[in-house]
């Protein structure tokens, strides 16, 4: 990585991730493990995603005394948006620890051929222009499909974005660096190399198959 894509990429080194992201890898891991797994990894992304969510401190009352407490500061609005198929399993996990979020989709597919992505689907909240978005994918694999949803999410004018992935191939970072140098990019690991069809190799497979059981 260059020094500019070094700062713009984080690296989750958590030791609980690179544990569970194992199991995720592994070909014998059942389809309900594996959803559990994104879900567990996911909310242990947020986790850092959210690092630098500004708080606000309000009185309040314990059993035992009165104190200025810490609390998230309520004008800080999210959204998290999931590329789908296979960002749903993020979008799941990161729910549970922000209920209050609100949700966009994005519909693309990789031409087998071409591995162009084609929209077929996209919605976001009317409010977009007031709300950080946390846009999510499983696999930042050659990057054509993320670079494409970021694209057309910021014509949506979010105050601010992230983008947040499990895997990430060397050429999928390259790409998105290059396509979007403004927007902070998180993954829990960065793997070797892409293979003929566009997979991320050693990886873990089709996130969307094993998340959703179809193959
Ligand atoms: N999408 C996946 O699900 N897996 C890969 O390895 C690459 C893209």
């Amino acid at each position: 990585m260059t020094i500019d894509q070094q700062n713009q990429v984080t690296l989750i080194e958590h030791p609980l991730i690179q544990h569970k992201l194992t199991l995720m890898r592994r070909v014998e891991t059942s389809t309900t493990k594996f959803r559990n797994l994104v879900k567990e990894v996911s909310l242990l992304l947020a986790y850092e995603v959210t690092r630098d969510l500004p708080l606000k401190y309000e009185e309040i009352q314990t059993p035992l005394a009165v104190m200025n407490a810490p609390v998230l500061a309520p004008d800080k609005k999210l959204v998290l948006v999931s590329i789908m198929r296979a960002g749903q399993g993020i979008l799941d996990g990161m729910l549970e620890l922000m209920p209050s979020a609100r949700v966009g989709h994005v519909g693309l597919y990789r031409d087998p051929k071409t591995l162009i992505p084609i929209e077929y689907y996209f919605k976001v909240p009317h409010d977009v222009e007031q709300r950080d978005m946390i846009v999510v994918d499983p696999m930042l694999a050659t990057g054509n499909s993320a670079v494409a949803a970021v694209e057309r999410l910021k014509s949506t004018n979010p105050l601010s974005m992230k983008f947040v992935c499990l895997l990430a191939a060397p050429e999928g970072i390259e790409h998105f660096c290059e396509a979007h140098p403004d927007v902070p990019l998180y993954t829990a690991a960065i793997d070797d190399h892409l293979d003929e069809h566009g997979y991320i190799i050693p990886g873990l497979g089709d996130a969307g198959d094993r998340l959703f059981g179809t193959k």
